[in-house]
């Protein structure tokens, strides 16, 4: 069992707020859940650090919606299903992809500016495991960076709507009735926020791994302190590895991503060697599935001896890349690279996240008042392993269910203050430095694209010995907070990856 909250704690002396709603995170689920509240509802939205710094800001591709001519929400749902390995929940799957073209349009209503073809329509673009071209996508390459700032926009439009940057969101606050609120740590100080209903869009665990796309505050919070408050966390093992984030050396938080959509949109993967080799593995060769295609250039990595593969996009028109990948090409460029005539080296990395807090149709946990959407939820859309450009999608879709089911029952909810005081005895001081890299390490090396039981246990071993050692000690530091939420987060990984004996999707056991 975990600790139940981080530090010990009187309600009645600490500083208090009240509101309706509290929403962690300041991405598309967030902010999308945000602004589908009802306004008469007062909202609090709170983001660790500046509101940009999140996963959806970094989202390249697009969104996934049957959207195009000829293409149909059915195509999307077989995709989809088919790319979760059989592990999806099929009526989380059919509400995504029935619902996902009318989000498309509330985005578009709210000035999202998409990027569109000649005649109006909006363009769309192929990623892997999609049979059709469906991503819509803003400002080629940057489509997380448009949503979120038309998002933002539009909430700072919103009288209901308040914001609290560089909020440390440290514990849910529940007694045997559910979620009253939250405890969080800002200027130095903690505070005790009450509310009616709680919705967590923090995201996901991406540096819980060494090699990860994810930004540096992604650190698993959210799902660590719905497991502290007793909230049901499931498919902990399914992570997914993009097949391709740019190698390099540096020592950079996150690892720079290489859009699908470039191989969507025509690029090759070749070996150290030259030779193309995606056809040898899959029919649909560079865009099958995510977890097909960074399994095949891992084994190509290990054959060749490399620390990467290359992708190619040098046969296709530079002014097309140009336009149609600004971003990725002036990155690359940075890099010493100019991808219109070199091949870019790439390596699989973590990215996402599937498992996370276990909810309904409607965003619900197993605690009363606790929502949870986004990257941080398990809705069971993505099963063991997300087909491309759904992660947005399902940020809108349950973000905005989410809204839509407070809206309707929190009229029957009282603001309470519960009396609670937590004490914590043991303060030890110990010595946590050095505590996250390692756990870092072990994940990247024993709980990546290949896994086997013997590996994972003695990175288990270790990492309950951090727990202990973390749990020991005061926490005062939002950084240590941290530290124990990724400790949590790299177990409950670890064990579901150890009870799941047989290879699924994107879980990939080697004995
Ligand atoms: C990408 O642009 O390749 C990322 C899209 C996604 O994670 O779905």
């Amino acid at each position: 069992m975990p600790l139940r909250y981080l530090n010990g704690f009187d309600i009645d002396k600490l500083k208090k707020e009240t509101c309706d709603v509290i929403v962690i995170g300041s991405g598309v689920a967030g902010l999308y859940s945000a602004i589908n509240l009802d306004r008469d509802l007062k909202v609090l939205i709170i983001s660790k650090e500046t509101l940009a710094e999140n996963n959806s800001y970094l989202a390249q591709g697009g969104i996934a919606a049957a959207v195009a001519e000829g293409d149909m929400p059915e195509y999307h749902f077989e995709d989809t299903i088919k790319a979760g390995a059989g592990a999806c929940d099929e009526a989380a799957v059919k509400v995504l992809v029935q619902q996902a073209p009318r989000d498309i349009e509330m985005l578009c209503s709210i000035g999202t500016n998409f990027d569109r073809n000649p005649d109006g329509t909006l363009t769309t673009t192929r990623e892997g495991g999609h049979r059709r071209f469906r991503i819509v996508h803003a400002l080629g390459d940057a489509t997380g960076r448009e949503v979120f700032d038309s998002l933002l926009r539009e909430c700072k439009k919103r009288s209901n709507i308040s914001i609290l940057e560089n909020c440390f969101a440290v514990d849910i606050v529940s007694d045997p009735k559910g979620c009253k609120g939250l405890i969080v740590k800002i200027e130095g100080e903690y505070r005790y926020i009450a509310s009616k209903a709680l919705i967590l869009a923090s995201g996901g665990v991406g540096q819980v791994y060494k090699n990860t796309t994810n930004a540096a505050v992604i650190t698993g919070d959210g799902m660590a302190m719905a497991y502290r408050a007793g909230a049901e966390l499931t498919n902990m093992e399914f992570v997914q590895f993009h097949p391709t984030a740019m190698y390099s050396t540096a020592a950079y938080e996150n690892k720079f991503l290489i859009s699908e959509a470039v191989r969507g949109e025509g690029g090759i993967l070749r070996n150290t060697e030259g030779k193309r080799f995606m056809p040898e593995y899959h029919e649909m060769a560079e865009v099958a599935p995510r977890d097909i295609v960074a399994r095949a250039i891992f084994t190509e990595m290990r054959k060749t001896g490399s620390p990467f593969v290359y992708l190619d996009v040098t046969h296709k028109d530079p002014e097309f890349i140009k336009t149609r990948f600004p971003n990725i090409y002036k990155h690359c460029l940075k890099e010493g690279i100019d991808i219109t005539k070199e091949y870019i080296p790439v390596c699989p990395v973590q990215h996402y996240f599937m498992g996370g807090i276990r909810t309904d149709l409607w965003g619900q946990t197993n605690i009363k008042g606790l929502y949870a959407c986004g990257e941080a939820a398990n809705t069971g859309v993505h099963g063991a392993n997300r087909l491309a450009s759904n992660s947005l999608l399902e940020g809108l879709v349950y973000g905005r269910r989410c809204a839509e089911k407070i809206n309707s029952t929190v009229a029957e909810v009282n603001l309470e203050q519960p009396e609670i005081q937590y004490k914590r005895e043991n303060i030890s001081a110990a010595d946590t430095s050095g505590i996250r890299e390692s756990i870092k390490n072990l994940m990247n090396d024993h709980a990546g694209i290949e896994r086997n039981g013997k590996d994972m246990s003695m990175a288990l071993r270790k990492v309950n010995e951090y727990i202990a050692l973390l749990e020991k000690d005061s926490l005062d530091s939002p950084e240590d907070m941290e530290t124990l939420n990724i400790a949590y987060i790299a177990s409950l990984i670890l064990k579901g990856a150890i009870r799941r004996k047989t290879s699924i999707g994107s879980h990939y056991r080697i004995d």
